[in-house]
């Protein structure tokens, strides 16, 4: 069986693309996932497929960015499960893209809501319940868009929360070393998911850069885009145990597609 067999595990946007992709993958690995999602049908569905293939795990509802709603999820965790030992901070959406003097504040906050505050919940409520448990794995879901990417036309407010994200990893992994808890994370780059449903662009095109890509943009797979088990593989290791030594470290997936950019 798994390395990961009696470990529960928090999977936040659980219900579509790379965070699908990570709960069957820690289910497969032995551990009982709780998937949580802003939409009730896909953490249940999430989280139904995985009992059917033989797995643990229930579903948890919330907008991550929310603070009632994310009590509540904790409470129901902490009730259904007992404790929590991995969790993958993943819930995100790409948000508004437009030149910065037409982003409006409204849609910088919300951008950066899901993406950024969402993350700073998550820990602030998760990192109780690692701590009671003794020790934990944490995999925070940026992007490369956080590291020195800056060709994605319009998305200074993705690209800050992205590279907040980082910035949250690195500090909590000194901050929380002393209790056992790593914190990495995972910058992929372009990945096939439904990211595109929470894409808004309002004239992106104008704040872009003439650049022009080479054949095969992403130069592992000649420009094809990973799929989400591609990254759910990365985090897979960095949540296990043979990943005890890794803390602080930020975790480039993607093909080489930043190298290019
Ligand atoms: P996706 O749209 O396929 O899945 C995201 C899931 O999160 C959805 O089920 C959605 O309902 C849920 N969600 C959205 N807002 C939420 C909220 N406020 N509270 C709770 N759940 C919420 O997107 P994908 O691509 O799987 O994205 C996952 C993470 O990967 C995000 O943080 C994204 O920024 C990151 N990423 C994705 C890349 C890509 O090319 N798809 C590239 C780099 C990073």
């Amino acid at each position: 069986m798994s390395g990961l067999a009696g470990k529960i595990a928090l999977i936040t946007g659980a219900g579509s693309g790379i965070g699908e992709a990570i709960a069957r993958r820690l289910a497969t690995d032995g551990a009982t996932v709780a998937a949580l999602d802003l939409l009730p049908d896909r953490a249940a569905a999430v989280a139904d497929a995985i009992i059917a293939k033989g797995g643990a795990a229930f579903p948890l509802v919330a907008d991550v960015a929310e603070e009632a709603p994310m009590r509540a999820a904790f409470a129901e965790l902490a009730n259904r499960a007992g404790r929590l030992d991995i969790v993958i901070a993943n819930a995100g959406i790409n948000g508004h893209w437009a030149p910065i003097d037409e982003l409006t504040p409204e849609q910088w906050d919300v951008t950066t809501r899901t993406n950024l505050r969402g993350t700073y919940l998550t820990m602030h409520l998760a990192v109780p319940m690692l701590k009671a448990a003794g020790g934990g794995a944490v995999v925070i879901v940026a992007s490369i868009n956080g590291a020195r990417v800056a060709t994605t036309a319009g998305a200074t407010a993705y690209s800050a929360a992205k590279a907040g994200q980082v910035a949250i990893a690195r500090q909590l992994a000194l901050e929380l070393g002393r209790h056992g808890i790593r914190v990495n994370a995972v910058l992929p780059g372009m990945t096939e998911t439904n990211i595109r449903e929470n894409t808004w662009k309002h004239n992106a095109e104008a704040a872009s850069w003439p650049v022009h890509f080479p054949d095969g943009d992403i130069p592992l797979t000649a420009g094809r885009a990973a799929n989400p088990g591609d990254i759910a593989a990365a985090i897979a290791m960095l949540a296990g145990d043979d990943a005890r030594h890794v803390t602080g470290a930020e975790l480039t997936v993607d093909g080489g597609q930043s190298l290019l950019r």
